[in-house]
């Protein structure tokens, strides 16, 4: 246990389960940094908001340096306990439709890659020394998308998730000696603005409780997964399909 503010980075929290997963950590008292291309909105109800916001595009991989310079210098005692790599992008064609690999190009694709992927490996690697002097912890969003074929995340999306899992393990094995625990959680069909028209169908046939997973149900467990109990210990957890 510590008597100083606990504090967190995350990525991706203008909306949906970025934005619930700052106020669930804002309510038990951590401090928040948040990561997005959005400046702050005033609209937002938590203290300090917009001196905690650092305003960037993730896919503009070239300025992260930067970002991570101007987020180690607002870390109170250079110590980070928590890193939620949640921002994402699933690109979709007309009316929603699936993006294979015949409609996707280089660029599509190196886009979906920054945001989802590179930028995941390059801000642990950034803030690693802050992450071990608070012998903190990592989360990466990833998605049932990273291992099975779903009917509307596409193959740069699936793919690129697919790798968080694999890039989650080798930092969990990398990172675990010196006391940095990085886990992944993999969403099912939460109600956000990511979900293509016709989720419905996949939640009546698939899902046995009949509903979408809330934001804040998946916020919960990146605020238990980032706590330091036995409970999280470097994992990967699926969260999310309502059983
Ligand atoms: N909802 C689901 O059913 C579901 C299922 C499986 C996994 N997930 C995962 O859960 C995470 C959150 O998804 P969500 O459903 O909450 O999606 P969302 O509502 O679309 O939110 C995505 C967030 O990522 C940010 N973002 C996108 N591109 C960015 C960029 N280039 N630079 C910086 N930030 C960027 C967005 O910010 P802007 O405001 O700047 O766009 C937004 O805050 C993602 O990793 C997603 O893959 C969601």
């Amino acid at each position: 246990m510590t008597d100083r503010q606990r504090t967190l980075i995350l990525t991706g929290a203008s909306r949906g389960i970025g934005h619930a997963t700052v106020k669930r950590f804002s309510a038990a008292g951590w401090r928040v940094f948040t990561v997005s291309r959005q400046p702050f909105s005033e609209h937002c109800p938590w203290e300090g908001g917009a001196e905690s916001h650092v305003q960037m595009d993730l896919n503009d991989i070239s300025t992260l340096p930067a970002t991570i310079a101007d987020l180690k210098k607002r870390l109170p005692d250079g110590k980070l306990d928590a890193l939620v790599n949640n921002a994402a992008i699933s690109p979709k064609g007309p009316g929603g439709s699936r993006l294979g690999v015949l409609d996707t190009d280089l660029a599509a694709l190196m886009h979906v890659y920054n945001v989802n992927l590179f930028s995941v490996a390059l801000l642990a690697k950034g803030l690693f020394e802050e992450l071990k002097a608070a012998q903190g912890s990592i989360v990466n969003v990833t998605s049932i998308a990273g291992s099975r074929v779903h009917p509307f995340a596409g193959m740069a999306y699936a793919t690129s998730k697919a790798a968080l899992a694999a890039l989650t393990r080798e930092m969990a094995w990398e990172f675990g000696p010196h006391n940095v625990r990085v886990n992944a959680i993999a969403p099912g069909e939460i109600d956000t603005s990511i979900l293509s028209p016709g989720t419905d169908e996949i939640v009546r046939r698939e899902i046995p409780m009949h509903r979408l997973g809330k934001p804040e149900e998946v916020a919960s467990t990146c605020w238990s997964s980032s706590r330091d109990s036995p409970s999280s210990r470097s994992r990967s957890s699926g969260c999310g399909w309502p059983a």
